[in-house]
């Protein structure tokens, strides 16, 4: 196994130990890619070689790397106050942090839960939604509607309503009573399309056919990304949220967007929620609330949902879920001095006003070898390449490779689908460079 020098020792580190997460491990081993450490638009390895972030790390960190003032709120608040009790305690900043995201979000979607992580968030939501009805006295309602490409983290309920199907084979039964719409990819009808899609608004309305088979009364909640964004960047189809939005409320389903990766500015909007002009019952955000700095995650509901909890004997917990780490003052630290700087420097603005650039040079891969399709959405792109004849996500993978290696550019590979999705700071110059190092990408891989 390689030995490894890391930046701050002088002690050769061996890669054995470390099971990376969503990784090939041996092919990693065998040639790792590591970074020491960022600034802005960029990683740089032990070695100091600078690599232009097309990713923004997992979709994360939206305002980009190290900025100095979320560096120095993390460093304020970890000699000040380094943990407070989740439970029956809270420090001020879980306050103004929880007013600050809820000021965001549109309609009357006002109060805040904090977890850790978009996995955690999707869950929490999941059991609101649970718990409300039954608050409500509709306990019958516990059926959970997804969609087939969604993502929605790792926990037993996020895999259960998502719909890829190698993060959910492995791993048993799941959750019962979990149906899922179709997905709104169609390559013949919707190939090379900037933004939403035309066709496929009609796909909602399966869920109708799915209230006919269980019956309303059986069904509690709809969750669904505005943009599926791990399975390969898919936008939602012009109308398709309104509908889902219609048929929900006609049947008293809640519709919660699971907003981690396009919440706080990817798609030119703090919340996609608005650019489709959609109120949903909640919201899910993790990642760019604290621009991947410190882990944070949360859910965001409207104003009935929490009201509906308020009631009974003062003393008695009213929703029994929480984490330890819920609402951490790092996270809060953290995701306070983010917000300022999104507002400060007008980054959601800055992105809608890139959209039409970045669309552009993505579109200027189609074309290139095996490129069969490019789907662009607030600064975000898909591109499908043709998988090789005898090794589905190889091509994928090489790309990555090269992109690391050859090109000094960080992109992500979901099988032979290369995301592209920089921090909301990108130049138009920095455009140009990601897409012509991913056209010589595409093209060394042919
Ligand atoms: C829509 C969506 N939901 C949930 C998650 C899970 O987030 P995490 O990896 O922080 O658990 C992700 C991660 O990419 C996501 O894209």
């Amino acid at each position: 196994m390689p030995a490894v020098q890391t930046t701050t020792q002088s002690v050769p580190n061996d890669l054995e130990a470390y099971w990376l997460p969503f990784t090939p491990n041996r092919a990693f081993k065998k040639a790792p890619r590591l970074i020491a450490r960022a600034k802005d638009m960029h990683y740089y390895t032990p070695e100091g070689r600078a690599l232009l972030d097309g990713t923004a790390g997992l979709w994360c960190t939206n305002a980009g790397h190290n900025r100095e003032p979320i560096v120095a709120a993390i460093q304020r608040q970890a000699a000040e106050l380094d943990y407070s009790p989740a439970f029956s305690f809270a420090h001020p900043k879980a306050f103004e942090l929880a007013s600050r995201v809820a000021a965001l979000a549109p309609g009357d979607l006002d109060h805040v839960f904090f977890c850790n992580s978009g996995s955690e968030a999707v869950d929490t939501a999941l059991k609101i939604a649970l718990a409300y009805h039954n608050v409500k006295g509709q306990g019958a309602r516990t059926r959970l509607i997804g969609r087939e490409k969604g993502y929605h983290g790792v926990g037993f309920g996020g895999i259960s309503v998502g719909g890829i199907v190698n993060n959910r084979k492995y791993f048993g039964t799941l959750l019962a009573g979990v149906d899922h719409l179709p997905s709104t990819y169609n390559r013949e009808q919707q190939a090379f399309t900037k933004g939403e899609p035309e066709w496929g608004a009609h796909l909602a309305d399966d869920l109708e056919r799915t209230v006919a088979l269980h019956d309303a009364s059986t069904i509690a909640a709809v969750i669904v990304e505005p943009m599926m964004g791990s399975a390969g960047v898919f936008p939602a189809p012009k109308g398709y949220l309104q509908r889902l939005r219609a048929i929900c409320d006609k049947h008293g389903l809640l519709l919660i967007l699971d907003e981690v990766i396009t919440g706080f500015g990817r798609l030119g909007h703090a919340f996609a929620a608005e650019r489709y002009g959609v109120v949903p019952d909640m919201i899910t955000f993790a990642k760019g609330v604290t621009s991947g700095s410190v882990p944070m995650g949360g859910v965001i509901v409207r104003a009935g949902i929490y009201e509906a909890f308020m009631r009974g004997p003062e003393h008695v917990t009213e929703l029994f879920h929480g984490y330890t780490y819920s609402a951490h003052p790092l996270a809060c630290a953290a995701g306070l001095a983010t917000l300022d700087l999104y507002r400060d420097e007008d980054l959601f603005a800055r992105a809608k006003k890139l959209e039409p650039k970045w669309a552009d040079a993505a579109m200027s891969l189609k074309g290139l070898p095996n490129v069969l399709d490019v789907r662009t959405v607030g600064l975000t792109a898909g591109i499908d390449l043709a998988s090789r004849p005898d090794a589905v996500g190889k091509r994928g993978y090489d790309a990555l490779e090269r992109a690391f290696h050859e090109e000094s550019l960080m992109i992500r590979a979901v099988g032979d689908t290369l995301a592209l999705t920089p921090p909301l700071i990108v130049s138009e110059a920095q455009i140009d460079e990601i897409f012509s190092k991913t056209a010589k990408l595409i093209r060394a891989v042919a």
